[in-house]
């Protein structure tokens, strides 16, 4: 679907009256989870008492509680009360292969029975894994690993700092980009600023402009009024929270283009995007080159402390050098062999499965279906889109609030709280989905998970009245 086109059909959603399910039937279902999920419920009460609010997962859809999950294999995943879902939250994103992929899980067990998990030192699988991600990467030429995505996203913004000597850092509005001090500043809705900024000094934004997505105007006068002072330029090259928010199709060229007239230099977070939109990333899906990428998740495949950071080796080169000269990033267990083994393995399986292929041509199938049985309701006006296995379903549009009208947070609310009813109705009907707006696909999803999906979606429209 074009950008142009989503824009539209956000904006139609908005028009229209929330369609909620009604009271009596929303009882019903609510009572239907509570009936097949009582070891989870049993969990969360415990759980209350030994981790704050339950719960320490953001992913989690929450209410009434969260699910306990027992296990996955494939797009499966079992609950502790053996419900089983069609997955399509694939672990935030990381899982393309499949859950518990075989062959890639023999490699693991292996490292950890013979070699043990870390040694605190070098490895052979971290310039393995380093090459791995180098040979199909344009805008990489070294990376360092690191924990997490939240991680490399810190470094690299240190290191963009130490590289162009200059301070300020352009953040486009509604991406995310890691919980650090500096990052948390207009979440999931542009222009909502510093709203989760409990606990964080207002000194850590002091070099940060929040630039609303798409706004051209917006972005040249940032740079404009901060001539000679900005670093770089971060974005979610497919747009916020990795495409809820999706990009006009000239905006990653003109900010390229900007980072190069004012010197600045451009990052492109690509813990989503990077070995499932493409195995080159989006930088190679839209041929556009960063001079940083940030990784994640996915490069271990599901397998824990993962992160990199990577680009181009004059760049990259501020991470190197005796004290005081090179910048201070660290973490023990950062490149353990766990990890960096599984990146190797995992990018070397996801190639030979041609599993973004697999992944995108069930997504793209998927997409075609929900939106034609979508199509038969026109009242409601859902649709979905997707940037290849990363698919977005819009129902109340709560994302796209304009904050510019009187009751933005009211509406928010409401809308927010619809579609996790909407939720908890797919739940409790066997999917899971992320946030109520994103699926996630892997090469292993097939026509029964398809013709699954649709009878989900297709129960839950029953739940709503015409008209
Ligand atoms: C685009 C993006 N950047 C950074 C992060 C943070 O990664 P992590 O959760 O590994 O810290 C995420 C997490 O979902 C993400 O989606």
């Amino acid at each position: 679907m074009e950008y142009e086109e989503i824009v539209r059909r956000n904006r139609e959603i908005l028009s229209r009256p929330l369609k909620a399910i009604p009271e009596e039937k929303l009882a019903r279902e609510r009572d239907l989870y509570y009936r097949r999920n009582r070891r989870s419920r049993e969990i969360f009460e415990k759980a209350k008492n030994l981790i704050p609010g339950g719960v320490e997962h953001n992913l989690s859809q929450n209410k009434p509680f969260p699910l306990a999950m027992d296990r996955a294999k494939g797009y499966r995943m079992w609950d502790v009360d053996n419900n089983v879902y069609v997955d399509y939250l694939m672990s935030g994103a990381p899982i393309i292969l499949g859950h518990a992929f075989d062959p890639l899980d023999e490699k693991i067990v292996e490292i950890i029975r013979e070699k043990g998990p870390a040694t605190g030192l070098t490895s052979e699988y971290e310039l393995m894994a380093a090459e791995e991600i180098i040979r199909r990467m344009p805008g990489v030429e070294m990376v360092r690993f690191l924990q997490s995505g939240t991680e490399a996203d810190m470094a690299a913004v240190r290191i963009a700092r130490a590289f162009t000597g200059k301070q300020k850092i352009i953040k486009i509005g509604g991406s995310y980009h890691g919980w650090s001090d500096q990052m948390v500043y207009s979440l999931h809705v542009p222009g909502t600023g510093p709203l989760n900024s409990r606990g964080i000094t207002t000194e850590s934004y002091a070099h940060l402009i929040d630039v609303p997505p798409n706004d051209f105007a917006a972005l040249e006068k940032a740079f404009e009024q901060n001539k000679g002072g900005v670093a770089a330029v971060l974005v979610e090259p497919i747009g916020g929270e990795s495409g809820t928010h999706p990009v006009h199709p000239d905006w990653n060229r003109r900010i390229r283009e900007l980072c190069d007239h004012y010197q600045s230099l451009l990052i492109f977070d690509e813990v989503v995007t990077g070995f499932r939109l493409d195995m080159g990333g989006a930088q190679k899906y839209f041929n556009i080159t960063p001079d940083i990428t940030v990784l994640g998740k996915i490069i271990a495949h599901g397998y824990p402390s993962a992160g990199a950071v990577g680009g181009r080796k004059d760049v990259m080169s501020v991470c190197q050098g005796g004290m005081g000269e090179k910048i201070y990033i660290g973490g023990t267990l950062a490149a353990n062999p766990i990890t960096t083994a599984a990146c190797y393995h995992a990018l070397r399986l996801m190639e030979e499965h041609d599993a973004v292929k697999k992944a995108t041509a069930y997504a793209d199938r998927l997409t075609a279906a929900m939106n034609e049985l979508f199509a038969a309701r026109e009242d409601l006006g859902f649709f979905v889109y997707n940037f290849g296995p990363i698919m977005h379903y819009v129902t109340t549009a709560f994302f796209a609030v304009d904050l510019s009208s009187p009751d933005a947070f009211t509406q928010i609310m409401a809308r927010k709280q619809t579609a996790d009813d909407y939720q908890v109705a797919t739940l409790s009907h066997g999917l899971c989905t992320l946030a109520g707006t994103r699926m996630y696909t892997c090469m292993q999803h097939d026509d029964e998970a398809l013709n699954k999906t649709l009878e989900v979606w297709e129960y839950l429209l029953s739940l709503i009245p015409r008209g």
